[in-house]
């Protein structure tokens, strides 16, 4: 029968530990109610001991996000009284608290971090667990350092605090050194001793991926008995990160037959709570992280879009749609072959291209794929356009007197006035405009929308370096909005300022695209 496996996500707490990435209590109780959303069983929602600011928001997410019976709410505390108390005075308000305490089991930690002995640290954690048992009935020991901690010692301190109470034992991988099957063995030995001890309390393992095997790690676990995995979304956390949460959910459902577990995860929320995290902490996915990066669900090489047309299952393992995303992505560039081609023409409606004139407007794909990184569906239009003109084609509809064409600007960026000009080229007429706004993109926005004239909103916008050094190319990621339809396009450039312009235009042509599809402009009815 198929084991349930705990989720416990730790992005508020070991996530949140990543340099920069400190989120206010808005965005705590934000993240806490879409973690809420995505099924996790228990939240860790920070360190209150830390700061007052930490112990307000930990407070908050108790109140707000832990009033139902459905999840539970923790937050971490060192093995001493005014940790614990302060634990419990921040998640006492939740229908389901714990308090999570953590103690070193390793050498190193014992002697050179405490200079203390084995039996010493072991006192002071069961007078710990005893201590936090008296405020409230679930309590979780982690023993810190599991993985470099001499066997015997380590069970002898789970046996201890067990018996003294805790009813969840976590099994941290700390600084990322363990070894999967190493750590699969280690976990089959502690869950066959627990268990005959008190198979009430949970097993749970928290992985760090300074070796890259945090994942993998996990599943070892899961595998060899583990009732619950620590994890967090994106994988982020301190130094190279923890378990993330997408991998190891998708992992066990994707691979069920190996596992044979489920858990409570809702994986269609995936990419929505990914987002989230990722733009209230500021931290950008890799674009090849598994299951949400940018590319997860791309395909680019001609080989692969030809295969993934004939047979989803020749290249997908995962649907998109299984994690929240509405499909795959078929990106075209200078690799993809005629079949991904032709694809991206039918659904533009140029489904009925004779053979000659295909392989002519292929031509003119590969030479524009061979100037540009990627080509949208408006490059495919004016290709279409083009081709057609080129061959004297009778009433060749000017599929390019839609789009807008980006010519020029200047921006003055101040605190008093940021303002922008720009110089836009559409149907071989130049337009030009000129705003104010908030900062230099806003004002470069407005200046765009004043000519463009179409009501969109701008939901996002990222800006990140794709090289480095003084003419690294920087990287503009906008989402927009339009009448419920939400557009993501992207632009590269040495000039970050045009790169942003470059976006906006390549979303806006977006737009365009799909009013076109939507009321198509009948292709030219061709004299071959
Ligand atoms: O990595 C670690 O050991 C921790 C513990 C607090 C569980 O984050
Ligand atoms: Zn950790």
């Amino acid at each position: 029968m198929s084991r349930k496996i705990w989720v416990f996500d730790t992005t508020l707490r070991d996530g949140e530990q990543v340099p920069g990435a400190k989120l206010n209590l808005y965005e705590k109780v934000e993240i806490a109610q879409q973690l809420k959303k995505l099924g996790v069983d228990i939240i860790e929602a920070g360190f209150p001991a830390s700061s007052q600011g930490d112990f307000d928001a930990v407070q908050a997410v108790a109140q707000k996000v832990g009033n139902t019976s459905d999840i539970m709410i923790t937050a971490l505390a060192r093995a001493v009284q005014a940790d614990i108390d302060s634990v419990y005075n921040a998640v006492k308000y939740a229908e389901n608290p714990m308090i999570h305490m953590v103690l070193g089991t390793s050498d190193i930690h014992v002697e050179k971090k405490f200079n203390k002995s084995r039996d010493q640290i072991l006192q002071i954690g069961v007078n710990a667990v005893k201590y936090a048992k008296s405020l409230l009935p679930e309590v979780q020991y982690s023993t810190e350092d599991a993985s470099r901690s001499e066997f015997e010692y380590l069970w002898k301190t789970i046996e201890a605090v067990m018996k003294a109470g805790a009813t969840m034992i976590n099994v941290p991988d700390t600084v990322g050194f363990a070894e999967p099957e190493e750590f699969g063995a280690m976990i089959y030995k502690l869950n066959d001793r627990m268990k005959n001890l008190n198979p009430n309390v949970l097993l749970s393992v928290h992985c760090h991926n300074d070796l890259g095997m945090a994942t993998a790690n996990t599943l070892a676990a899961v595998k060899n008995g583990a009732d619950k995995v620590e994890c967090t979304i994106n994988g982020i956390g301190e130094r190279a990160g923890n378990a993330a949460l997408e991998e190891v959910v998708m992992a066990l459902k994707t691979r069920n037959a190996v596992y044979n577990v489920n858990t409570r995860i809702n994986t269609k929320e995936i990419i929505n709570t990914s987002r989230l995290v990722s733009s209230f902490m500021g931290l950008d996915v890799q674009v090849n992280k598994a299951i949400t990066g940018d590319n997860a669900f791309a395909h680019s090489s001609g080989i692969h879009q030809d295969g993934l047309l004939k047979s989803r299952d020749a290249y997908e393992i995962v649907h998109p749609e299984d994690v929240g995303l509405d499909d795959m992505e078929l990106i075209l560039t200078a690799r993809s072959g005629r079949h991904a081609v032709k694809n991206a023409l039918e659904n533009l409606g140029f489904a009925q291209l004779a053979p000659k004139d295909f392989e002519g407007i292929f031509e003119g794909f590969l030479a524009l794929a061979d100037a540009k990184k990627e080509v949208y569906d408006h490059d495919l239009y004016v290709i279409v356009e083009n081709y057609y003109e080129q061959h004297e084609k009778a009433n060749v509809t000017n599929y390019s007197d839609h789009f807008f064409e980006f010519e020029d600007l200047q921006v003055v960026s101040n605190s008093s006035f940021p303002s922008a000009s720009v110089k836009i080229r559409k149907g071989g007429k130049v337009f030009m405009s000129s705003a104010v706004g908030s900062g230099p993109i806003d004002a470069l926005y407005s200046a765009i929308a004043d000519i463009t004239k179409i009501n969109v909103k701008l939901v996002e916008y990222d800006i990140s370096s794709v090289s480095r050094g003084k003419d690294a190319l920087g990287k503009v990621k906008i989402t927009i909005e339009h009448e419920g339809e939400t557009y993501i396009a992207k632009a590269a450039d040495t000039d970050i300022l045009k790169a942003s312009a470059l976006a906006y235009m390549n979303a806006i042509n977006s737009v365009i695209v799909t009013s076109l599809k939507e009321a198509p402009v009948q292709p030219a009815a061709v004299n071959s």
